[in-house]
């Protein structure tokens, strides 16, 4: 039950870094739709069809999430030369638009194609964790219908890429994505104890999660 104590530190820890950045100009979506014509011949005209299927939607995701993450990609925090070549030369102000645009995008809507047994597997880990593996339940931070929480930064889940999701949990797992430091590790930290198998049913239920 160690690892429950801990999340709810980390909840209130992002709560505190929250409240210190509250006070940003918000993001303008008019300015960040015609920013993000360059965007879409990858992601997509409405943010949510990409031309590759390992590329993720953006349509619907939290502004506080996306702007997070297009700061790091730019300061190379997050460490995707590809992403990072596309924000050359942007302002805060910028980077701050684009996330207003996809936010206020209608995010996408998947559908599992496991087999009953995988989708049950990955409700469980889901919705309840694996304790002894130190693994938290997603819908503690992801909501129980993938739907995040944008006051805190956590990312909507629901209808993303399958591919995508494979990608990062895994990179989460072996380090390769760090993005979460100033959230004490935590998905480093979730995804260490969960196997590949777990992970590819947990993509898929997630694909097929709607709010
Ligand atoms: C050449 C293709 C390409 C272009 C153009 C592109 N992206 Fe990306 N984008 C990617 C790929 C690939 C990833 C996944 C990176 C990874 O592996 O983590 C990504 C990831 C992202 C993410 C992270 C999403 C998440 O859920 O964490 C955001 C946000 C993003 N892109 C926004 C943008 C914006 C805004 C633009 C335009 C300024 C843009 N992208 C242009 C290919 C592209
Ligand atoms: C204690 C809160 C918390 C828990 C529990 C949690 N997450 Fe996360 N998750 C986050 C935060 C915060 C981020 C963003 C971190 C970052 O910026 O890299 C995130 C990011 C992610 C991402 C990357 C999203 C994207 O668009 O790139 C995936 C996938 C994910 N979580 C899946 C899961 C799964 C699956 C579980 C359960 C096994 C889980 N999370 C449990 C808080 C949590």
């Amino acid at each position: 039950m160690e690892v429950f104590v801990r999340i709810t530190k980390w909840i209130m820890v992002a709560a505190a870094t929250l409240t210190a950045v509250a006070s940003h100009a918000a993001g303008n979506v008019e300015a960040g739709a015609a920013q993000a014509v360059t965007c879409a011949a990858c992601h997509g005209q409405d943010g949510a069809t990409a031309i590759d299927p390992s590329y993720p939607n953006l349509a619907g995701q939290s502004a506080k999430y996306l702007n997070r993450q297009l700061q790091m990609f730019q300061s190379g925090e997050r460490d995707v030369p590809l992403m990072t070549a596309q924000l050359i030369g942007k302002s805060a102000q910028d980077l701050e638009d684009l996330a207003a645009y996809y936010a206020s995008l209608p995010g996408k809507i998947g559908e599992a194609v496991g087999s009953d047994e995988d989708i049950k597997t990955a409700r469980m880990i889901y919705k309840g964790g694996i304790a002894d593996r130190g693994v938290a339940a997603c819908a503690a931070c992801h909501g129980p219908g993938g739907l995040g929480n944008d006051q805190a930064g956590f990312p909507l889940l629901g209808g993303q890429s399958v591919a995508y999701t494979v990608a990062q949990l895994t990179a989460y797992r072996e380090g390769l994505r760090a993005s979460d430091e100033e959230y004490g590790a935590m998905m480093r930290n979730v995804a260490s104890g969960l196997t590949d198998g777990q992970i590819k049913v947990l993509a898929d239920y997630i694909h097929g999660l709607t709010p």
